[in-house]
């Protein structure tokens, strides 16, 4: 049986892939996470534990992933581990240049010591850059981030092709879309909406909400990233996402009509809550991936549409309404006041 490494994998995206993998594979899974506030054992708390070790631990630690590496042996490893919200990013870069960056170049350090067949990293449609009145990007698009979020996992993808190219390293990597679904965290906007819309609070939207975006449900990611990871060719990019493209402002409209379904009120009175709030510095108005190399060359189409995916992520979230509470105490109330109150950090 062969084992797969998986870092970052009680975070969002991570822990999903965990999941799959858990369920529909033969994968021995070994857990290594930092568990920062993104992460949660609570979110892998149903994964067979004969199937996965957990281990909590730094990417930027070096010698410690090079020991689980020699310990393991696994066949593959799959990073997600990273600093993964714009806004976070805008109120301050550091860690993201730390954990992104550097953290990529220690696991690509231990690699090159130790050795793996296959290193899967976890990059974004983000890197492209602002899509606005232009074509989608496809994998030979020029990287153009906009935000240090961004800009730290264009520098990790470059980073991991030049030690394709120097040492061999057998690297793949994917750029999706906007994911959503259960367990992700409320910072980001489909979960936050709908902590607000539990908690009776107004639904920020930034600017003035015609920015767009790809909404992928985690799970058509994450069996698109495991199709890459067995299947794609080493030294290549896959971009993955549905091609489908949204308003923000729709898509806050959408989850006020289901916030107003379950609590069997007139949509007015939720939509009556969103709140044209400033602007995020520095916003892309527009992703578009072109995502024909993964569909035709691995065979894989998302298969959850956005209605019922997103009836499926309201309905997860609304029962979960212990997970959202623990998820959201603490640090979480400094972070909301900074970019929603204090308007990214400068007092208004
Ligand atoms: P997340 O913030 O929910 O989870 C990140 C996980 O990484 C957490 O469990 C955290 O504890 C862990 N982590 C962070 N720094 C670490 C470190 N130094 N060492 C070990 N573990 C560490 O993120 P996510 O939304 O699941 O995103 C996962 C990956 O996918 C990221 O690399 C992100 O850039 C990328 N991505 C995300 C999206 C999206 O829509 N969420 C889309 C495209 C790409
Ligand atoms: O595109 C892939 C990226 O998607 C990933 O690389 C990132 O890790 C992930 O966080 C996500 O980034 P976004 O910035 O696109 O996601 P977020 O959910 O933060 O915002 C989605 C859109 O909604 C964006 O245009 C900003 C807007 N927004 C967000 C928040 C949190 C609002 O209007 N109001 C909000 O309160």
């Amino acid at each position: 049986m062969k084992t797969i490494l998986v870092t970052g994998g009680c975070g969002f995206i991570g822990s999903n892939f965990v999941r799959l993998l858990a369920t529909t594979t033969d994968y021995r899974i070994v857990n290594f996470d930092k568990l920062t506030y993104a992460g949660n054992l609570e979110n892998v708390a149903d994964i067979d534990p004969t199937r996965m070790r957990f281990i909590q631990g730094d990417i930027c630690d070096r010698e410690l992933v090079e020991r689980i590496l020699g310990e393991e042996k696994p066949w593959a490893l799959v990073n997600f581990a990273a600093e993964s919200h714009v806004d976070r990013s805008i109120l301050d870069s550091t860690p993201f240049l730390h954990n992104n960056i550097g953290g990529v170049q220690a696991l690509l350090e231990a690699v090159r010591r130790v050795g793996v067949e296959r290193f899967l990293h976890i990059s974004t449609d983000e890197v492209y850059g602002d899509k606005e009145g232009k074509a989608p990007s496809n994998e030979e698009s020029g990287l153009a981030p906009s935000s240090p979020y961004s800009a730290s996992k264009a520098a990790a993808d470059l980073l991991c092709f030049s030690y394709r190219r120097t040492y061999g390293l057998p690297i793949v990597i994917t750029r999706s879309s906007n994911n959503y679904g259960p367990y992700q965290f409320p910072e980001k906007l489909i979960p936050l909406l709908l902590r607000n819309g539990l908690a009776g609070l107004d639904f920020p939207v930034y600017g003035d909400g015609q920015q767009i975006r790809d909404w992928i449900h985690v799970e058509d990611n994450c069996r698109g990233l495991l199709a890459v990871l067995e299947r794609g060719q080493l030294g290549s990019i896959y971009n993955i996402g549905t091609s489908e493209e949204r308003t923000n402002l729709a898509v806050v409209e959408t989850i006020c009509r289901a916030i107003a379904a379950h609590q069997g009120v007139d949509a007015e009175q939720i939509t009556a809550r969103i709140r044209y709030v400033t602007d995020r510095p520095g916003h892309d108005r527009r992703y578009a991936l072109d995502t024909s190399k993964v569909r035709n060359e691995l065979d894989w189409a998302p298969q959850v549409d956005f209605p019922s995916g997103l009836q499926r992520t309201v309905d997860w979230y609304l029962s979960h309404v212990d997970w959202v509470g623990r998820v959201t105490s603490g640090e979480y109330r400094k972070y909301y006041e900074s970019v929603y109150t204090q308007s990214w950090g400068k007092s208004s």
